[in-house]
């Protein structure tokens, strides 16, 4: 879908579908009223007739008859000014844009009203838009027939183009790719989005970007000492990948910036085995992972002064006669041992060789993203992510750019006294904790292999994918945090 600006007069307007955007108790105002005039009050009838008021989610679709230069006009509802932040506006957006793809529409304008011209409302609008219009129909034979909407134009009398219109919407539409880039490898089954699957897809984004990759198989593994993702690859008949893109800025770099995902691309549990109904919706267990590398494909293109290497250990987590056992002992490359009681806490164990990597390479900030305990869903639910830091300065940002982007996350200590509860008796330290607080316990572990550079972990567990279809998230991979990371970088 294409984006474009244009200063118009209302009833000049031409499109398949005018959207006129109308605030709760607004449906009477002066836009609404001039549209009407050359509709001899055709339009007011319809509103009436229908109680429509301009709440949230409200729409009325109504026929032109070629009395206007548009042939359908979309009236759609904004709630109270006072309550329609960023996320309403993506929400209308994304409306919007299924509306228009039912009826058809090829071009939509979107009426740009003099109280709601501001460039993040507009973006946030054309953001819905676009990120509304991903559809995973590979395996469907039955797909929508209905063509895609081509160009949406934002149209108003008051509009003024200006370069910080044109970045902020060049940066939406620079960023969506990224994220159907992650939904896609989200939801692609397991059978196909493997390690090597995510790797080749890596090699194939750091070609096209023009960033330096490099992809460990199992014997460089070795060398290297990755003992966390050898030991959970072990039960496998699928090859883990050590996966590294990096991008480079020519000149030299503001900050260093390390990002690592969980790229677990089917998590049975391994030989602690997940109840079936668990075991369902567990290739998703690679989102982190996808994040990265959508966030690197983005980054190849916006090319900000910072540098950025995205590090995902890829692998299965599976049940065989290969697999490693409960009570098994892991010796991480730092010489620290753990103790793996649980191989369904397998996340922390491949992420533990990440982060070791990530330190050694000396960033000035590292943020891993994880799909990585179920305590977090409970704690926090599906919509949003946990977020721990060691660092509040790194914390405070990124919760301003969660904000800003409807990514929400909710900060969670990293509670010192709960270190007891993962000490191993026979290791220095233990895969699941003997507390309650399951998150927690995870947080802390990796914390143990990041030193004492400022990082952020996002366990993503709950927001990762969306059990159902949302304005403008449809149901399945959500590819979150690809928005805020984007963000938080573009901005340093
Ligand atoms: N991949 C799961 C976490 C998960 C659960 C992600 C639900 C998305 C939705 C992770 O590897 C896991 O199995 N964690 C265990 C840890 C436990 C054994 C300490 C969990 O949360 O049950
Ligand atoms: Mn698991
Ligand atoms: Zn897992």
């Amino acid at each position: 879908m294409n984006i474009r600006t244009q200063q118009q007069a209302l009833t000049a307007i031409v499109a398949d579908l005018l959207v006129v955007p109308v605030a709760q108790g607004e449906q009477n105002g002066d836009d609404v009223k001039s549209l009407d005039r050359p509709l001899d009050g055709a339009l007011h009838a319809q509103i009436e007739r229908i109680k429509f008021t301009g709440k949230e989610g409200e729409m009325l679709l109504f026929q032109t008859h070629a009395r206007l230069a548009s042939s359908l006009v979309l009236l759609c509802g904004v709630g109270k000014p006072e309550n329609s932040g960023q996320e309403s506006w993506r929400r209308a957006g994304g409306k919007v844009q299924k509306e228009a793809r039912s009826q058809s529409a090829k071009q939509v304008a979107w009426f740009v009203t003099e109280k709601s011209q501001d460039i993040t409302t507009l973006a946030a609008v054309a953001e819905g838009a676009l990120l509304s219009s991903y559809v995973f129909d590979r395996y469907k034979s039955e797909k929508n027939g209905k063509p895609v909407v081509e160009i949406l134009t934002f149209v108003g009398p008051h509009l003024q183009k200006s370069s910080q219109l044109s970045n902020a919407l060049d940066m939406v539409q620079k960023t969506a790719p990224g994220v159907f880039l992650a939904r896609d490898l989200i939801n692609e089954p397991a059978s196909v989005s493997t390690p090597s699957y995510l790797a080749e897809h890596a090699a194939r984004i750091a070609r096209t970007g023009k960033l330096t990759s490099d992809i460990f198989g199992p014997n460089k593994m070795k060398t290297a000492k990755m003992a966390g993702l050898l030991a959970v690859a072990q039960g496998s008949a699928e090859e883990p990948r050590f996966i590294k893109l990096m991008y480079k800025p020519s000149g030299k770099p503001k900050k260093k910036i390390a990002l690592v995902g969980k790229g677990l691309t089917f998590d049975s549990g391994g030989l602690s085995l997940k109840p079936p109904k668990s075991m369902e919706t567990m290739k998703l267990d690679m989102s982190g992972g996808a994040t990265v590398l959508g966030v690197m494909q983005v980054i190849a293109q916006l090319k900000p002064q910072v540098q950025v290497t995205g590090y995902v250990p890829a692998t299965e987590n599976m049940p065989s006669g290969t697999a490693q056992r409960p009570g098994d002992v892991i010796r991480y490359r730092n010489g620290k041992t753990v103790e793996v009681l649980n191989t369904d806490a397998e996340g922390r164990l491949i992420l533990a060789d990440a982060l070791l990597q990530a330190v050694q390479e000396k960033p000035d900030v590292i943020i891993d993203l994880a799909t990585l305990t179920g305590a977090c869903v409970t704690a926090l639910g599906g919509q949003i992510a946990g977020l721990f830091s060691n660092n509040d300065e790194l914390a405070d940002a990124l919760l301003q750019c969660s904000k800003e982007s409807g990514e929400p996350l909710w900060r969670l200590p990293l509670v010192k006294e709960y270190k007891d509860d993962i000490k191993s008796s026979v290791a220095d330290i233990k895969n699941v904790g003997s507390g309650n607080a399951g998150a927690i316990a995870a947080a802390l572990f990796l914390e143990e292999f990041v030193s004492d550079v400022p990082w952020a972990h996002l366990d993503i567990a709950g927001p990762a994918f969306a059990e159902k279809d949302n304005p403008y998230i449809p149901r399945g991979g959500v590819g979150f945090g690809v928005r805020t990371l984007v963000r938080y970088i573009m901005g340093l």
